[in-house]
Protein backbone atom coordinates (compact mmCIF):
# COMPACT_ATOMS: atom_id res chain seq x y z
CA UNK A 1 0.00 0.00 0.00
CA UNK A 2 1.70 3.30 -0.67
CA UNK A 3 -0.77 5.35 1.51
CA UNK A 4 -2.76 3.96 4.77
CA UNK A 5 -5.22 6.21 6.48
CA UNK A 6 -5.73 5.14 9.77
CA UNK A 7 -8.67 6.56 12.33
CA UNK A 8 -8.00 9.74 10.82
CA UNK A 9 -10.29 12.66 12.57
CA UNK A 10 -10.24 16.18 11.56
CA UNK A 11 -12.02 18.80 13.40
CA UNK A 12 -11.98 22.34 13.52
CA UNK A 13 -13.39 24.72 16.00
CA UNK A 14 -16.12 22.01 17.02
CA UNK A 15 -16.86 20.74 13.63
CA UNK A 16 -15.91 17.53 12.94
CA UNK A 17 -15.02 17.92 8.91
CA UNK A 18 -13.15 14.06 8.58
CA UNK A 19 -14.91 11.06 11.04
CA UNK A 20 -12.23 7.79 11.60
CA UNK A 21 -11.23 7.42 8.47
CA UNK A 22 -9.59 4.56 6.78
CA UNK A 23 -7.78 4.04 3.82
CA UNK A 24 -6.07 2.10 2.20
CA UNK A 25 -4.67 2.94 -1.60
CA UNK A 26 -2.56 0.23 -3.62
CA UNK A 27 0.23 0.98 -5.51
CA UNK A 28 0.09 1.81 -9.69
CA UNK A 29 -3.68 2.11 -8.95
CA UNK A 30 -6.06 5.07 -9.64
CA UNK A 31 -7.90 5.67 -6.95
CA UNK A 32 -11.13 8.34 -6.61
CA UNK A 33 -12.18 10.21 -3.85
CA UNK A 34 -15.93 11.40 -4.51
CA UNK A 35 -17.59 13.78 -2.65
CA UNK A 36 -19.86 16.79 -2.87
CA UNK A 37 -18.45 20.12 -2.02
CA UNK A 38 -17.86 20.76 1.64
CA UNK A 39 -17.77 17.07 2.04
CA UNK A 40 -13.60 16.98 2.92
CA UNK A 41 -12.17 16.18 0.52
CA UNK A 42 -9.09 18.98 0.37
CA UNK A 43 -9.20 18.96 4.25
CA UNK A 44 -7.98 14.54 3.64
CA UNK A 45 -5.35 16.13 1.20
CA UNK A 46 -4.01 18.68 3.40
CA UNK A 47 -3.55 16.29 6.10
CA UNK A 48 -2.03 14.07 3.89
CA UNK A 49 0.63 16.37 2.61
CA UNK A 50 1.33 17.53 6.52
CA UNK A 51 -0.44 20.74 5.89
CA UNK A 52 -2.76 21.04 8.77
CA UNK A 53 -2.23 18.75 12.15
CA UNK A 54 -4.77 15.68 12.90
CA UNK A 55 -7.22 15.23 15.77
CA UNK A 56 -6.96 11.10 15.55
CA UNK A 57 -5.22 8.63 13.61
CA UNK A 58 -2.13 7.94 11.19
CA UNK A 59 -1.44 8.86 7.79
CA UNK A 60 1.38 6.84 6.22
CA UNK A 61 2.88 7.57 2.66
CA UNK A 62 5.32 4.84 1.29
CA UNK A 63 6.05 3.44 4.26
CA UNK A 64 6.96 6.64 6.43
CA UNK A 65 5.03 8.19 8.51
CA UNK A 66 2.99 12.47 7.77
CA UNK A 67 3.87 14.52 10.39
CA UNK A 68 2.13 18.01 10.74
CA UNK A 69 4.64 20.63 10.20
CA UNK A 70 7.55 18.11 8.63
CA UNK A 71 7.83 17.44 5.12
CA UNK A 72 10.26 14.33 4.96
CA UNK A 73 6.92 11.74 3.29
CA UNK A 74 6.17 14.83 0.74
CA UNK A 75 9.57 13.79 -1.32
CA UNK A 76 6.99 10.97 -2.55
CA UNK A 77 4.05 12.90 -3.04
CA UNK A 78 3.14 15.09 -6.29
CA UNK A 79 0.46 17.24 -5.61
CA UNK A 80 -2.04 19.73 -8.31
CA UNK A 81 -4.27 21.94 -6.04
CA UNK A 82 -7.69 23.03 -6.42
CA UNK A 83 -6.49 26.37 -7.83
CA UNK A 84 -2.60 25.70 -9.70
CA UNK A 85 -0.52 28.84 -9.79
CA UNK A 86 2.35 29.40 -11.79
CA UNK A 87 4.79 31.91 -13.08
CA UNK A 88 2.72 33.90 -15.78
CA UNK A 89 5.51 35.00 -17.75
CA UNK A 90 6.92 31.34 -18.68
CA UNK A 91 6.12 28.95 -20.91
CA UNK A 92 5.57 25.34 -20.10
CA UNK A 93 9.15 24.11 -20.71
CA UNK A 94 10.92 27.16 -19.11
CA UNK A 95 8.58 26.51 -15.59
CA UNK A 96 9.22 23.36 -15.65
CA UNK A 97 13.03 24.04 -15.91
CA UNK A 98 12.89 26.49 -12.74
CA UNK A 99 10.98 23.72 -11.17
CA UNK A 100 14.04 21.12 -12.28
CA UNK A 101 16.47 23.67 -10.84
CA UNK A 102 14.81 24.36 -7.66
CA UNK A 103 14.23 20.85 -6.42
CA UNK A 104 17.57 19.98 -7.53
CA UNK A 105 17.22 17.93 -10.45
CA UNK A 106 20.48 16.36 -11.83
CA UNK A 107 20.90 18.35 -15.71
CA UNK A 108 21.76 15.59 -17.58
CA UNK A 109 18.17 14.11 -16.67
CA UNK A 110 16.20 17.46 -16.57
CA UNK A 111 15.61 17.69 -20.39
CA UNK A 112 14.70 14.39 -21.30
CA UNK A 113 11.81 14.20 -18.22
CA UNK A 114 10.43 17.55 -19.29
CA UNK A 115 10.61 16.44 -23.14
CA UNK A 116 8.27 13.14 -21.78
CA UNK A 117 6.34 15.63 -19.33
CA UNK A 118 5.21 17.78 -21.85
CA UNK A 119 4.56 15.02 -24.66
CA UNK A 120 2.55 12.85 -21.47
CA UNK A 121 0.26 16.02 -21.24
CA UNK A 122 -0.34 17.34 -24.60
CA UNK A 123 1.76 20.56 -24.70
CA UNK A 124 5.09 19.62 -26.54
CA UNK A 125 4.78 22.39 -29.28
CA UNK A 126 3.65 25.26 -27.35
CA UNK A 127 5.73 28.10 -26.74
CA UNK A 128 3.38 31.05 -25.38
CA UNK A 129 3.59 32.54 -21.91
CA UNK A 130 1.50 30.31 -19.72
CA UNK A 131 -0.90 33.65 -19.37
CA UNK A 132 -2.20 32.85 -22.36
CA UNK A 133 -3.74 29.17 -21.17
CA UNK A 134 -6.85 27.88 -21.21
CA UNK A 135 -8.00 26.08 -18.16
CA UNK A 136 -7.43 22.64 -19.46
CA UNK A 137 -3.79 23.41 -20.07
CA UNK A 138 -3.10 24.97 -16.87
CA UNK A 139 -4.37 21.56 -15.23
CA UNK A 140 -2.16 19.63 -17.60
CA UNK A 141 0.86 21.34 -16.75
CA UNK A 142 0.04 21.47 -13.22
CA UNK A 143 0.29 17.64 -13.68
CA UNK A 144 3.50 17.54 -15.56
CA UNK A 145 4.71 19.54 -12.45
CA UNK A 146 3.53 17.10 -10.10
CA UNK A 147 5.00 14.11 -11.49
CA UNK A 148 8.77 16.36 -12.40
CA UNK A 149 10.78 14.27 -9.90
CA UNK A 150 8.95 11.01 -10.12
CA UNK A 151 6.67 10.66 -7.27
CA UNK A 152 5.25 7.67 -5.92
CA UNK A 153 2.22 9.20 -5.34
CA UNK A 154 0.02 11.97 -7.48
CA UNK A 155 -2.67 13.80 -5.75
CA UNK A 156 -4.76 15.94 -7.59
CA UNK A 157 -7.64 18.42 -5.84
CA UNK A 158 -10.45 18.23 -8.90
CA UNK A 159 -8.22 18.26 -11.61
CA UNK A 160 -11.91 18.23 -13.72
CA UNK A 161 -14.17 19.70 -11.88
CA UNK A 162 -13.33 23.61 -13.82
CA UNK A 163 -13.42 22.01 -17.18
CA UNK A 164 -15.94 20.87 -20.59
CA UNK A 165 -15.70 17.68 -21.68
CA UNK A 166 -13.18 17.37 -23.93
CA UNK A 167 -10.76 18.80 -21.85
CA UNK A 168 -11.74 16.29 -19.15
CA UNK A 169 -11.43 13.55 -21.30
CA UNK A 170 -7.67 14.89 -21.55
CA UNK A 171 -7.16 14.76 -17.76
CA UNK A 172 -8.65 11.57 -17.56
CA UNK A 173 -6.85 10.16 -19.99
CA UNK A 174 -3.37 11.88 -18.66
CA UNK A 175 -4.14 10.24 -15.18
CA UNK A 176 -4.76 7.00 -16.42
CA UNK A 177 -1.05 7.09 -18.29
CA UNK A 178 0.39 7.67 -14.84
CA UNK A 179 -0.45 4.90 -13.35
CA UNK A 180 2.45 3.17 -15.24
CA UNK A 181 4.64 5.01 -13.15
CA UNK A 182 2.85 6.42 -9.77
CA UNK A 183 -0.68 5.94 -7.76
CA UNK A 184 -3.25 8.36 -8.73
CA UNK A 185 -5.07 9.87 -5.88
CA UNK A 186 -7.90 12.38 -7.29
CA UNK A 187 -10.86 14.09 -5.43
CA UNK A 188 -13.92 14.92 -8.06
CA UNK A 189 -17.53 15.31 -7.97
CA UNK A 190 -18.52 14.34 -10.59
CA UNK A 191 -19.13 10.79 -10.42
CA UNK A 192 -19.17 9.67 -14.09
CA UNK A 193 -15.15 11.27 -14.42
CA UNK A 194 -14.00 8.17 -11.00
CA UNK A 195 -15.84 5.53 -13.16
CA UNK A 196 -14.12 6.31 -16.21
CA UNK A 197 -11.11 5.48 -15.13
CA UNK A 198 -10.43 4.23 -11.46
CA UNK A 199 -9.31 1.22 -10.28
CA UNK A 200 -10.94 1.45 -6.74
CA UNK A 201 -13.67 4.55 -5.23
CA UNK A 202 -13.91 5.98 -2.26
CA UNK A 203 -17.15 8.29 -1.24
CA UNK A 204 -17.03 11.00 1.43
CA UNK A 205 -20.58 12.17 2.66
CA UNK A 206 -20.56 14.67 5.82
CA UNK A 207 -16.80 13.31 7.09
CA UNK A 208 -17.26 9.97 6.29
CA UNK A 209 -16.60 7.18 4.26
CA UNK A 210 -19.58 5.59 2.80
CA UNK A 211 -18.48 2.92 0.78
CA UNK A 212 -15.14 2.08 -0.74
CA UNK A 213 -14.57 -0.78 -3.18
CA UNK A 214 -12.95 -2.10 -6.30
CA UNK A 215 -14.70 -0.68 -9.43
CA UNK A 216 -14.85 -4.19 -10.92
CA UNK A 217 -16.66 -5.44 -7.54
CA UNK A 218 -19.28 -2.42 -7.89
CA UNK A 219 -19.84 -3.15 -12.19
CA UNK A 220 -19.78 -6.63 -11.46
CA UNK A 221 -22.90 -6.43 -8.89
CA UNK A 222 -24.36 -4.74 -11.59
CA UNK A 223 -23.60 -6.99 -14.57
CA UNK A 224 -26.39 -7.84 -17.15
CA UNK A 225 -28.48 -4.60 -15.57
CA UNK A 226 -30.28 -2.97 -18.53
CA UNK A 227 -32.31 0.16 -19.30
CA UNK A 228 -35.30 0.32 -21.32
CA UNK A 229 -37.85 3.16 -22.64
CA UNK A 230 -40.88 1.72 -24.55
CA UNK A 231 -42.92 3.62 -26.52
CA UNK A 232 -45.65 3.31 -23.87
CA UNK A 233 -44.96 4.64 -20.39
CA UNK A 234 -41.89 2.66 -18.16
CA UNK A 235 -44.40 1.97 -15.11
CA UNK A 236 -46.84 0.86 -17.60
CA UNK A 237 -44.60 -1.58 -19.06
CA UNK A 238 -43.98 -3.37 -15.76
CA UNK A 239 -46.93 -3.23 -14.74
CA UNK A 240 -47.73 -5.75 -17.72
CA UNK A 241 -44.44 -7.32 -17.79
CA UNK A 242 -45.05 -8.05 -13.75
CA UNK A 243 -45.47 -11.46 -14.17
CA UNK A 244 -41.50 -12.49 -15.08
CA UNK A 245 -39.03 -13.68 -12.94
CA UNK A 246 -36.54 -10.37 -13.21
CA UNK A 247 -35.79 -7.96 -11.11
CA UNK A 248 -37.76 -4.71 -12.37
CA UNK A 249 -37.55 -1.48 -11.30
CA UNK A 250 -38.75 1.94 -12.62
CA UNK A 251 -35.82 4.91 -12.36
CA UNK A 252 -35.91 7.97 -13.87
CA UNK A 253 -38.97 7.32 -16.48
CA UNK A 254 -36.89 3.94 -17.62
CA UNK A 255 -37.13 0.32 -16.77
CA UNK A 256 -33.98 -1.27 -15.10
CA UNK A 257 -34.29 -4.99 -15.79
CA UNK A 258 -32.07 -7.21 -14.56
CA UNK A 259 -31.28 -9.94 -17.18
CA UNK A 260 -28.39 -11.81 -15.96
CA UNK A 261 -27.68 -14.56 -18.87
CA UNK A 262 -28.29 -14.72 -22.96
CA UNK A 263 -31.98 -17.14 -21.68
CA UNK A 264 -33.29 -14.31 -19.93
CA UNK A 265 -32.93 -11.66 -22.31
CA UNK A 266 -34.48 -13.68 -25.11
CA UNK A 267 -36.97 -14.70 -22.69
CA UNK A 268 -37.68 -11.09 -22.13
CA UNK A 269 -37.94 -10.15 -25.66
CA UNK A 270 -39.93 -12.35 -26.27
CA UNK A 271 -42.87 -11.46 -23.78
CA UNK A 272 -42.25 -7.69 -25.30
CA UNK A 273 -43.31 -9.10 -28.52
CA UNK A 274 -46.40 -11.31 -27.07
CA UNK A 275 -47.31 -8.25 -25.12
CA UNK A 276 -46.93 -6.27 -28.07
CA UNK A 277 -44.69 -3.86 -26.29
CA UNK A 278 -42.42 -1.97 -28.49
CA UNK A 279 -38.75 -1.14 -27.56
CA UNK A 280 -37.43 2.85 -28.06
CA UNK A 281 -34.09 2.46 -26.26
CA UNK A 282 -32.11 -0.51 -24.62
CA UNK A 283 -29.06 0.10 -23.05
CA UNK A 284 -26.48 -1.72 -20.14
CA UNK A 285 -26.70 -0.04 -17.17
CA UNK A 286 -23.01 1.62 -17.49
CA UNK A 287 -23.86 4.19 -15.05
CA UNK A 288 -24.02 2.47 -11.93
CA UNK A 289 -21.60 4.96 -9.29
CA UNK A 290 -24.03 7.50 -10.31
CA UNK A 291 -26.65 5.19 -9.46
CA UNK A 292 -25.02 4.08 -6.08
CA UNK A 293 -24.65 7.18 -5.26
CA UNK A 294 -27.70 8.69 -5.45
CA UNK A 295 -29.36 5.39 -3.72
CA UNK A 296 -27.07 6.41 -0.83
CA UNK A 297 -27.37 10.32 -0.93
CA UNK A 298 -31.32 10.01 -1.26
N1 LIG B 1 -9.37 26.18 7.69
C1 LIG B 1 -10.64 25.89 7.95
N2 LIG B 1 -11.26 26.37 9.05
C2 LIG B 1 -12.54 26.04 9.32
N3 LIG B 1 -13.32 25.25 8.55
C3 LIG B 1 -12.77 24.75 7.45
C4 LIG B 1 -11.41 25.03 7.07
N4 LIG B 1 -11.14 24.37 5.92
C5 LIG B 1 -12.27 23.73 5.60
N5 LIG B 1 -13.25 23.94 6.49
C6 LIG B 1 -14.61 23.35 6.45
O1 LIG B 1 -14.49 21.98 6.31
C7 LIG B 1 -15.52 21.46 5.46
C8 LIG B 1 -14.89 20.65 4.34
O2 LIG B 1 -14.16 21.52 3.49
P1 LIG B 1 -13.28 20.99 2.29
O3 LIG B 1 -12.70 22.18 1.63
O4 LIG B 1 -12.35 19.94 2.78
O5 LIG B 1 -14.38 20.30 1.37
P2 LIG B 1 -14.25 19.78 -0.13
O6 LIG B 1 -14.83 18.42 -0.15
O7 LIG B 1 -12.86 19.98 -0.61
O8 LIG B 1 -15.23 20.76 -0.90
P3 LIG B 1 -15.16 21.38 -2.38
O9 LIG B 1 -15.76 20.34 -3.29
O10 LIG B 1 -16.01 22.58 -2.29
O11 LIG B 1 -13.73 21.68 -2.68
C9 LIG B 1 -16.31 22.65 5.00
O12 LIG B 1 -17.46 22.73 5.79
C10 LIG B 1 -15.39 23.81 5.25
O13 LIG B 1 -16.12 24.96 5.53
MG1 LIG C 1 -12.02 21.03 -2.17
Amino acid sequence: MVVQINGLTKRFGDHEVLRDIHLDIPEHSVFGFVGANGAGKTTLMKCMLGLIPLNAGTITIAGEPVIFGETKSNRHVGYLPDVPEFYPFYSASQYLELCAVITGMPKDEKQARIRELLQLVGLEGTNSPISTYSRGMKQRLGIAQALLNRPKLLICDEPTSALDPAGRAQILSILQQAKAETTVFFSTHIVSDAEQICDHVAMLHEGRIIFQDELANLKQQNEGRFLFTFTIPAAEAMERLQHLPFEMTVTDGRLAVNLPDDNARLLFMQKLTAQQILIQSMQPQTRLLEQLVLEVLT
